[in-house]
């Protein structure tokens, strides 16, 4: 079958471009001889067009509300998997057979305690200090301590340094928490599963047993599978720039936190919580409603819109059904703030103006709902999101070293600024 060409014609000017065909998803034009044969660029402020890279970890289908790991299912691996198969998934592409999974849970519990001076950095904190600023600082200085690696041209020392992170965040995140709220730091528990490690560390005090409730720790894993990778998203994108300087892993990560800290992106599951308790109740729903559409408010609907899902973002429907079943558990189904976020769902969806800009709610919208139940404050809500994701930015920072076809990510610009001009003397300014 012939190649697909693109043909850019500029007056007497004609370039062919070749297309390129993934598995499933949209083909590409390959524009890298755009600049060398016609000396333009490509403008995309935004990347609403662009593919920045090949990979075969993640596939969304934004239209059809689909996001495959691997080619597996979000709703099946949510369903049917834990957080650490999903890691293992990503990592290495294949489901784990049942040797591989206990190697792989036996690796990452076995990393989870972090050096014991790392517990010195958050002494250098405000008590009131956001966590997610303690978070990139203190993952940033991850690479203070294991320089043995972070030589990224070294598969070996890749995979350890990978292992290291997916195990460590936890621990970081509960003493990012633990240091927030004036409680000791509570340490790993190599008899726990991932999920339920977390919650203890985070909830136990020295002065009882801390049970884990296993139907808390099931929605804690679930949470995590949700939030585990997204394609080429904003935090992603920057690990992965940050990556193709051949900065360590730990810096890149670090990126990674501080990009995913803004309300538009992951900072949004803090700014719907707030959002939804500022509504307070129902009747109050048309008053933001209106906020939402009116072009020269700021405001808008956290929790809903998405850059790429047009439909509902299957991670929320999901999300939804895991905050009914921690509701209930805990019973709170009559949460107030639930009551609030299930009408404003309802009015949204039927609002032409939702409806015609396809907004739905994505996956930070239930989130805030079911984290601030089961005990996080809502300044703890970005940094579980990132303890989630760690492990998608990992997998997408090894791919990317892998790919022969990667180099150093330098985008070029559309000057609009000063043509050349001379330097004025102050005195004649
Ligand atoms: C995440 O990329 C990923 O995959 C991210 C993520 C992941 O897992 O990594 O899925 C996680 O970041 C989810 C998104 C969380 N953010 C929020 O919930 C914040 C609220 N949402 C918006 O800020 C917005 O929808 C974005 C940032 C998510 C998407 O922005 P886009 O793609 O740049 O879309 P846009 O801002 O151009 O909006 C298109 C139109 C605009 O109106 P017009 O200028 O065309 O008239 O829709 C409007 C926007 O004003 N709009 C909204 C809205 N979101 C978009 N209007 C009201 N409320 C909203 N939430």
């Amino acid at each position: 079958m012939s190649e697909t060409k693109v043909v850019v014609a500029i007056e007497e000017e004609r370039l062919e471009l070749s297309v390129r065909t993934g598995s499933i998803g949209p083909d590409v034009v390959d524009i890298g001889p755009l600049y060398k044969q016609l000396k333009m660029f490509t403008y995309d402020p935004g990347f609403t067009s662009t593919a920045s890279c090949e990979s075969k970890i993640t596939y969304i289908d934004g239209d059809e509300g689909v996001l495959l790991h691997r080619g597996f299912p979000i709703e099946q691996l949510a369903e049917h998997g834990d957080f650490l198969e999903v890691c293992y998934l990503l990592l290495y592409g294949e489901l784990p057979t049942k040797a591989q999974k206990a190697d792989f849970d036996y690796r990452v519990t076995h990393h989870t305690m972090v050096h014991e001076q790392m517990s010195r950095f958050f002494t250098g904190f405000r008590r009131d200090a956001h966590p997610m600023a303690v978070m990139c600082g203190c993952v940033g200085a991850l690479s203070a301590f294991y320089h043995d690696s972070t030589d990224i041209t070294d598969p070996h020392q890749r995979m350890v340094a990978s292992l290291r992170m997916i195990a460590k965040m936890p621990t970081i995140a509960a003493m990012a928490y633990k240091y927030h709220i004036g409680q000791p730091f509570v340490y790993p528990k190599n008899d726990l599963d991932y999920a339920s490690n977390f919650l203890r560390m985070c909830f136990a005090v020295p002065c009882e047993e801390y049970v884990v409730n296993p139907v808390l720790a099931r929605a804690m894993d679930r949470i995590f599978i949700l939030h585990a990778d997204h394609e080429q998203n904003a935090s992603t994108s920057t690990v992965r720039l940050a990556g193709s300087s051949g900065a360590n892993p730990f810096a890149c990560i670090a990126a990674g936190i501080a990009c995913l800290w803004g309300p538009a992106h992951g900072g949004a599951n803090e700014a719907a919580l707030n959002m939804l308790a500022e509504i307070g109740t129902a009747d109050r729903i048309p008053e933001y409603i209106a906020k939402a559409k009116d072009k020269n408010d700021p405001f808008r609907l956290m929790g809903f819109g998405h850059r790429v899902y047009k439909n509902y973002d299957p991670r929320a429907k999901i999300m939804q059904k895991t905050t009914h079943e921690v509701l209930a558990e805990l019973g709170q189904k009559d949460d107030p703030l639930l009551e609030v976020a299930m009408e404003l769902e309802r009015i949204a969806l039927t609002d032409e103006y939702f409806i015609e800009k396809k907004l739905y709610p994505n996956i930070d919208f239930y989130s805030g709902i079911t984290l601030s139940a089961m005990g996080f404050p809502t300044e703890m809500f970005t940094v579980l999101f990132a303890l989630a994701r760690t492990v998608g930015w990992i997998a997408q920072w090894n791919e990317m070293i892998e790919d022969a076809e990667q180099r150093i990510g330098r985008p070029r610009q559309l000057y609009v600024g000063a043509p050349l001009r001379d330097y004025v003397p102050v005195s004649k300014r």
